[in-house]
C-alpha cells in the first residue's frame, strides 16, 4: 500500500470519529502542547488509535490528534509529532501532515521549541521562521513520488508563506508582543550542537537551529499547503554562553513563554 492509499485509511478513521471541517492545521512542538486544552468541543484522537501512525516517544509529546474549535476557528492539532532522533522514518514523521491535507487542511501552523544563533535573540523569544535550511542530508520526498499529493520536484522559494508572516507580524504587533524573525536549520539531534557546529551554522546563514519541523514543512508545501513557522528560542546555542544545553531548560523556558504563544497563536488563527 503506498502513503496515499495508507493515508486515506487514517482519514477514514478520523472523519469516523468527527465531522469538524477544518482548514487549519497546528503541529505543537514541545511542551506547547497544552493549547489544545483550549480547544472547544475536542474529539482526541490518539496517534495509537490511528491506521498507519506510530506512538511517538519523547517526555512531552503526548501523541494525540484534537480536532474542535479554537478560539472560534475549527482546527486539526497535532498534539506531539515524531522525531527523525527517535529513528521514525521521514514517511512516519510527515504521515500526519499527509493526512491533515487528505482532511481538507489548507494552512499548516508548525511550532517549535530551538537554540538561538543570533546574539540579538533571547531565551524566551518567539520567532516567525522566514526560511530554513535543511542540514540533515536526507528529504522527505525521496523515494517514488505520489502525484496524488504534489509535483517530483516541488518549488521550495517560499516554503513558509509571506502572506502568513505578514499576518503573524501584524498580530504580535497588536497584542504588544516582540516577534522575531529568522531562518531555522534542521539538525538531527538527539545531541544538541558542539560551539563548533554552530559556528559552521551561523556562517550558513541561520539564525536558529532546532530537530524538527524541516521535514513537515517540505512535505507541507509539496502539497501546496501555506506554511507558518513559529518557533520559541529556548536557550543561546551551544558555545554562545558558557553553559551546558538541558532538555529540562528547554521545557522550563518553553512553559515560560506558553502564555504568549498561545494567545499568540489563537489571535493568528481568527485572521487567516
Ligand atoms: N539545538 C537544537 N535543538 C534545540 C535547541 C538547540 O539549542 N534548543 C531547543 N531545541
Amino acid at each position: 500500500m503506498n502513503q496515499y492509499e495508507k493515508a486515506l485509511e487514517a482519514v477514514k478513521y478520523i472523519k469516523s470519529k468527527t465531522n469538524v471541517e477544518a482548514k487549519i492545521g497546528l503541529i505543537l512542538g514541545s511542551g506547547l502542547g497544552s493549547i489544545t486544552d483550549d480547544i472547544d468541543n475536542s474529539v482526541v484522537i490518539p496517534f495509537a488509535e490511528i491506521p498507519y501512525f506510530e506512538v511517538p516517544t519523547t517526555v512531552g509529546h503526548h501523541g494525540a490528534v484534537v480536532i474542535g474549535k479554537l478560539n472560534g476557528v475549527d482546527v486539526v492539532a497535532l498534539s506531539g509529532r515524531y522525531h527523525f532522533y527517535e529513528g521514525y522514518s521521514l514517511e512516519i514523521i510527515t504521515f500526519p501532515i499527509r493526512v491533515m491535507h487528505l482532511l481538507g487542511i489548507k494552512t499548516l501552523i508548525i511550532t517549535n521549541a530551538c537554540g538561538a544563533i543570533n546574539t540579538a535573540f533571547k531565551p524566551g523569544d518567539l520567532m516567525v521562521i522566514s526560511d530554513h535550511i535543511n542540514l540533515v542530508s536526507n528529504n522527505p520526498l525521496i523515494g517514488k513520488n505520489n502525484d496524488e499529493f504534489g509535483t517530483r520536484f516541488p518549488d521550495a522559494s517560499e516554503i513558509y508563506t509571506k502572506a502568513l508572516k505578514k499576518i503573524a507580524h501584524q498580530t504580535a504587533k497588536e497584542l504588544g508582543y516582540e516577534l522575531q524573525e529568522g531562518v531555522y536549520a534542521w539538525w538531527t539531534g538527539p545531541s544538541y550542537e558542539t560551539p563548533a557546529e554552530i559556528k559552521m551554522i551561523r556562517i550558513l546563514g541561520a539564525d536558529a537551529v532546532g530537530m524538527s519541523t524541516v521535514p513537515e514543512a517540505l512535505v507541507a508545501s509539496h502539497m501546496d499547503m501555506q506554511v507558518l513557522g513559529i518557533s520559541c528560542l529556548t536557550n543561546m546555542a551551544s558555545g554562545i554562553l558558557d553553559q551546558k544545553l538541558s532538555h529540562e531548560e528547554v521545557i522550563q523556558v518553553v512553559r515560560q513563554v506558553n502564555g504568549k504563544f498561545q494567545n499568540l497563536v489563537k489571535n493568528i488563527l481568527t485572521k487567516i
